[in-house]
């Protein structure tokens, strides 16, 4: 076991000892290698660097108060990968195959676990990226898959704390028919002059995106899904340009089984002035709440109770760290038990 100061972590890169690697070359995958080496060393003509075609995914595994690491909801991560793969033409990663890599990049790394106490975790970044040459707009005809593992603290400030988050209209992060349903580096790309211009000097955690064809409707924000509670109703909006969060896929259940009704519609700018509570969630974020949005362009701003996250989003939260960590039974069946 590292001696780091597991509770200070920030969501960054630290660096651990392997990453699992594979190559797609003469129409197969090859076999995973275990790699200690950072750096990649790439075609410049390589299409990631020129044409964007890169998908990437983002999971956890957690240190539970019994001692057992836990990974989170790998099938779905491996069954978005595989869309996202479709989404921009590069070849499916096999099911099994990322299986076996999340699980062999966890024991590799096993001593950058964190502690359960500090609450941080083990993050694990797969993508894939096609280095092919080509100068043309097509597809590569090579890959490479990487996932690395990185121990890191929460997302947004605090934590499970409440921040202020504010709604951009000068940009669109993406298309109604674009692929903003996959997670592509291209939409990310898309997002960072939104991001630093309303967010730089601190005061907002994230910017959220309005759909991009009536500007009407709240899409999510640049690193998490959106959802919020009013009457006992766990609301989300439902958008043809947002990621599937597996996080609120899972809270969508979570809610149910806590008594709540759920919603997935679209959700108008004007219905945030009636919501009861508001969080953004995902992988990173787990689930940050909000404790006001602000649309400076018509001068709006929506306030979500008294400043501190409320009463369902600490259930949602509890229940799904548990779950996650093992203090709950898993009867969804969503945690992968790595064998330290
Ligand atoms: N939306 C965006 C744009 C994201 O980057 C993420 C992070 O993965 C999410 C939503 C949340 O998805 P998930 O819960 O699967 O991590
Ligand atoms: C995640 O939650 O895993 C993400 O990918 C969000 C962000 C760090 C891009």
């Amino acid at each position: 076991m590292q001696n780091i100061d597991w509770g200070s972590l920030p969501f960054g890169y630290y660096p651990t000892n392997y990453n699992v690697r594979c190559y797609y070359r003469n129409g197969e995958w090859g076999e995973l290698e275990y790699c200690s080496e950072t750096t990649i060393n790439i075609h410049m003509a390589a299409t990631c660097l020129h044409y964007g075609q890169e998908a990437f995914e983002g999971l956890k595994a957690h240190r539970g108060a019994d001692g057992k690491v836990r990974i989170f909801r790998l099938d779905e991560n491996a069954k978005r990968l595989q869309s996202s793969c479709d989404g921009i033409c590069m070849p499916r990663f096999p099911m099994e195959k990322f299986e076996e890599a999340m699980i062999k990049c966890v024991q590799l790394n096993k001593e950058f676990i964190p502690t359960y106490e500090s609450g941080a975790s083990l993050y694990l970044r797969p993508l894939i990226i096609g280095t092919g040459a080509r100068v043309g707009v097509k597809p590569a005809d090579e890959y490479l898959f990487i996932v690395f593992a990185t121990p890191v603290g929460p997302y947004f400030k605090g934590g499970f704390q409440a921040n202020p988050y504010v709604i951009t209209r000068k940009y669109d992060r993406s298309a109604p028919l674009g692929t903003g349903v996959y997670k592509v580096g291209g939409n990310y790309a898309a997002s960072l002059r939104a991001h630093t211009e309303a967010c730089h000097g601190g005061q907002y955690a994230c910017e959220f995106y309005l759909d991009a064809k009536e500007k009407k409707y709240i899409d999510e924000a640049g690193a998490a899904n959106f959802f919020a509670v009013k009457d006992n109703t766990y609301i989300t909006p439902q958008s043809t340009s947002i990621l599937p969060s597996i996080t609120n896929k899972s809270l969508m259940q979570i809610a149910e089984t806590l008594g709540m009704k759920v919603e997935r519609r679209p959700v108008a700018e004007e219905e945030l002035a009636t919501f009861e509570e508001a969080g953004a969630c995902g992988t990173a974020a787990v689930i940050s709440p909000i404790s006001r949005i602000d649309d400076p362009e018509t001068g709006k701003s929506y306030t979500f109770g008294d400043g501190k996250p409320g009463p369902w989003s600490q259930k949602l939260y509890n229940k799904l760290r548990e779950i996650q960590t093992g203090l709950e039974k898993d009867e969804f069946g969503w945690n992968t038990i790595v064998e330290i």
